[in-house]
């Protein structure tokens, strides 16, 4: 992979309304970046795929939605505050350009070639103020970790659903860094969206259920498509654990500039039930009646960037084909992006498309056909252009199915699917369309 197909998955995002950049008649903003209507498709399509098998597949896991704003206890007591949670930071002393220290290759700044200052830690928690009053009594901070909420509720799930350890709490939402060094597209942003599960158990069986979440977790990426050998775990070495983990795997994606961390499995042992604790003052201990036993749960934890795993779906499943596939005299001369992506992540399923757009019978089959097709997959009419072209522009964005009305429609109540991966066309019933499609989509 090189940096070029980088460049092409954030040109289609701009050219067909995956991924803009924030505020981008300004300038853009601050490496922010908004979904556009096909990425809220994909990015919701990818949240419900990890809901379904976290979530809706396991019996003892539960979900969440905690506010992004806590009490500033939380972060006090969770070691974000303190240098656990911070970079190293230099400035070039000549034109003031900021970087991560562990990022430099060399002692002098990158772009003007001046000195830098000495390193200092950053702390990357934005720092926001409650209320009308802006001092050092209203600050609080946008999260920096989803599972702080977690933590905060882990009590009340526990009672109000009367989980019994093992058990596990997920949710999926915002988490704000002021990352010095934004970078690579969606890859690292100062505003992203974690999906994260924390399970609860009992101490000892730390090593058992670590093992078995790692297996998980690499399974959930193969079984959407994501290719073997783009796919690898780095295990942590002392030096690299973050403050509350005891161990830790990352898994990691062959990205157009390496190798580099989607989602972390973290052992985080019982470092923030035990600091919340102390800093609370309540009991988060948990009783076992089985066992008779009294203890505070050991934690491992799946914690993945969703806006990462967004752009490792687009460029896996992004295909270039100079001169075509298609063999027509105008497509011969382009050069074709195919996205063959799982068509249960495709933003829009199903594509209706008349032959012709000035005869009104095709044209009155084709939105019956839409209009009973949307009431149950995102789907798209498309009545402008060529054939050849409407296919293409649907391939681009990993429509899997294309559903022509033609002539022969008229006689025979039946019309064209043809197939995004290999082109292959299939006659169907209009009156089978939906059964066709539940089994294929489902
Ligand atoms: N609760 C544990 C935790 O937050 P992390 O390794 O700091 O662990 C987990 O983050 C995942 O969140 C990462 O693997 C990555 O996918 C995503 N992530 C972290 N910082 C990010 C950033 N600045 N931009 C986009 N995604 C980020």
């Amino acid at each position: 992979m090189d940096l070029n197909l980088l460049d092409k998955i954030i040109s289609l995002s701009k050219r067909r309304g995956f991924v803009f950049a924030s505020s981008e008649i300004y300038g853009g903003f601050a490496s922010c970046y908004d979904y556009g209507p096909l990425g809220i498709e994909l990015k919701n399509n990818l949240k419900s795929a990890w809901w379904q098998a976290i979530v809706y597949r396991k019996d003892n896991i539960v979900g969440l939605d905690a506010s992004i704003l806590m009490s500033p206890d939380v972060w006090r007591a969770s070691g974000h505050l303190t240098a656990g949670f911070a970079d190293p930071l230099v400035e070039c002393k000549k034109c003031h350009h900021r970087f991560r220290k562990d990022y430099l290759k060399e002692n002098k700044c990158p772009d003007c070639g001046g000195p830098l200052t000495k390193e200092r830690k950053f702390n990357l928690m934005m720092k926001t103020f409650v209320g009308p009053v802006e001092d050092e009594a209203t600050v609080t901070y946008l999260r920096a970790e989803t599972c702080q909420g977690i933590y905060m509720n882990y009590k009340n799930i526990r009672e109000s659903m009367r989980l019994k350890i093992p058990f596990g709490i997920a949710q999926i939402g915002k988490s704000f860094r002021n990352e010095i060094t934004p970078r690579y597209f969606i890859f690292k942003m100062r505003e992203f969206e974690q999906m994260e599960m924390q399970y609860f158990i009992k101490p000892g069986t730390n090593k058992k259920w670590f093992d078995y979440w790692q297996k998980e977790r690499l399974n959930w990426y193969l079984n959407l498509g994501i290719k073997k050998d783009h796919l690898r775990f780095h295990q942590h070495n002392k030096k690299e654990l973050a403050h509350y983990a005891q161990r830790a795997v990352d898994i990691e994606y062959k990205f157009p500039w390496g190798w580099d961390e989607i989602e972390g499995i973290h052992d985080r042992g019982g470092w923030d039930l035990s600091n919340h604790a102390k800093h609370s003052g309540q009991d988060l201990s948990y009783y076992d009646e089985s066992t008779r036993e009294k203890y505070i749960p050991q934690i491992i934890e799946t914690s993945a960037g969703l806006d990462r795993i967004f752009l490792i779906f687009l460029l896996d499943s992004y295909y270039s084909i100079k001169g075509g596939r298609t063999q027509t005299t105008q497509a011969v001369k382009e050069e074709e992006s195919v996205l063959k992506i799982n068509p249960k992540l495709s933003p829009v399923k199903i594509a209706v498309l008349p032959l012709v757009k000035n005869k009104e019978k095709l044209v009155k089959i084709a939105k019956s056909i839409f209009d009973e097709l949307k009431e149950r997959w995102f789907c798209q009419y498309d009545e402008i252009g060529s054939i050849g072209r409407r296919y293409r522009r649907q391939d681009e964005i990993g429509t899997p199915y294309c559903l022509t009305v033609d002539f022969d429609t008229l006689k025979d109540k039946s019309v064209t699917i043809r197939y995004r991966d290999t082109m292959k066309q299939k006659r169907i019933k209009i009156e089978k369309l939906i059964s066709y499609f539940q089994e294929k989509l489902y």
